[in-house]
């Protein structure tokens, strides 16, 4: 396992820093890059909720990105960012796309000008309805499905949930007249993150596709948009592959072409992302403040561990409320047992070790400094000897990790968020 950046970057910011995330441009860009050139046709959507750092999102929204926004606050935020990137290319209400459930009358005034929202069930639409009733405008809204789908099942068998219309229902409300000053123009559907089995996305993007037409029959037209949702996961474990994004587009190009020799050749494909790009950018690093050694048990007292980047401690609970080798994934929170790697930075080292490589090392536990016995980030652990002012270091920290983090908890100073640019300059 090596480390991305020179060894000396992190030396220097723990002298500022006892906690922080080094997010890594060149990561972001090259993962970006990879998903451009796999699917030219497609429109990538940004999912704000993964990463928001403003560096971050700068970086995502100026390559290109649409944005899938989950509340107003991350509309507004995206809108702000592509006024400041200057790009006008397109109004905001035709790249961010406001995909929520329960939605506030002032969510839904605050985001209409500004953004395409997706409404999330018939209740909603009755609401948008009234809304542009009051207003005597006509809206164009996008609808969240909930499929007659399962992932990894067959169709005709969807699960209830929370979000979006069922697909039965949306049916009737298309054929309703219920909704005089709406024009439902595009959909959207995500049903599960962190996907690497490509064949289990293909099937999934077939169904879609398959909907689509039965809708845009129902319609009489077709589509402006439809939104594929999300799914595309990153390697955690050293084991994990990557989706082959190749195999992936080349199922979807057939599907383009086939709407193309149908007369749909405008609507706009869309895939939502969060994870996929920065996931792997980010590395969370917190220093050593103590060892100690109890009834003959090492433990080595972080700085900052579970109120910092939880999912490790999530891990932990995980494991001890389970003997299951394999327990399921509960995304974001949760995605596998061994979905973070351990490494150590040695005060004055210039090489990282990893957790396990070590030939001095010892089994410690690897604790934080709140005043709870469950704030445990790793437990059993071979790390090499540390001692206070050396380094820990969390991979897979960029997506789901500070956002996630209940940073409030004891008052304690936060993880600063850094921001490595592809030029070597650090923003925070
Ligand atoms: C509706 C929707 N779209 C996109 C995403 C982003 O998923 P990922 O970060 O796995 O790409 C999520 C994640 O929860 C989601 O709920």
């Amino acid at each position: 396992m090596r480390i991305p950046m020179d060894s000396r970057i992190l030396h220097d910011l723990s002298d500022h820093y006892d906690s922080f995330y080094l997010y890594d441009e060149k990561t972001i860009l090259q993962r970006i890059q990879a998903l451009r050139e796999a699917f030219p046709e497609v429109e990538f959507l940004y999912s704000v909720k993964s990463n928001p750092h403003p560096e971050v999102l700068k970086t995502m929204l100026s390559h290109g990105f649409g944005t899938d926004a989950a509340s107003l606050g991350e509309v507004l935020a995206a809108s702000r960012c592509y006024e400041a990137i200057g790009d006008h290319e397109m109004p905001d209400r035709d790249r961010i796309f406001y995909s929520a459930p329960g939605k506030s009358r002032k969510d839904l005034l605050g985001a209409w000008q500004c953004a395409a929202i997706i409404a999330d069930s018939p209740g909603e639409i009755r609401r948008i309805e009234e809304i542009a009733a009051e207003m005597d405008k006509k809206i164009s809204i996008g609808v969240r499905i909930n499929p007659a789908y399962t992932i990894g099942g067959t169709a005709g068998t969807g699960a209830p949930a929370k979000f979006g219309i069922d697909e039965e229902q949306f049916f009737s409300i298309l054929e309703s007249s219920g909704h005089p000053h709406l024009r439902i123009n595009g959909i959207h559907v995500h049903l599960r993150s962190q996907m690497l089995n490509t064949a289990l996305l293909i099937n999934y993007h077939n169904y879609l596709f398959d909907m689509a037409d039965r809708i845009e029959a129902a319609i009489g037209a077709p589509l402006d948009y439809i939104n594929l949702g999300s799914g595309i996961g990153i390697p955690f474990t050293e084991q994990d592959r990557e989706v082959d994004l190749s195999v992936l587009s080349g199922a979807l190009k057939e599907h383009l072409r086939r709407r193309k020799e149908n007369g749909k050749a405008d609507t706009r494909i869309m895939i939502e992302s969060g994870r996929y790009a920065p996931g792997k950018s980010g590395w969370y690093v917190t220093k050593v403040m103590d060892r100690k050694i109890s009834r003959g048990k090492t433990f080595i007292v972080l700085n900052s561990t579970m109120n910092g980047f939880v999912r490790p401690s999530l891990v932990e609970m995980v494991r001890h409320l389970t003997d299951d080798p394999a327990p399921a994934a509960w995304e974001p929170f949760f995605t596998g047992l061994d979905t973070f790697q351990f490494l150590a930075l040695r005060s004055g080292d210039e090489e990282v070790i990893p957790a396990g490589a070590s030939e001095d090392g010892e089994t410690v536990d690897l604790v934080g400094s709140l005043c709870t016995g469950v704030d445990v980030i790793a437990s059993d652990i071979r790390m090499p000897h540390l001692e206070p002012g050396d380094l820990v270091i969390i991979t897979n920290a960029g997506a789901y990790a500070a956002v996630m983090s209940p940073m409030q908890f004891a008052s304690m100073e936060k993880p600063a968020q850094i921001f490595l640019a592809e030029d070597g300059t650090i923003r925070s």
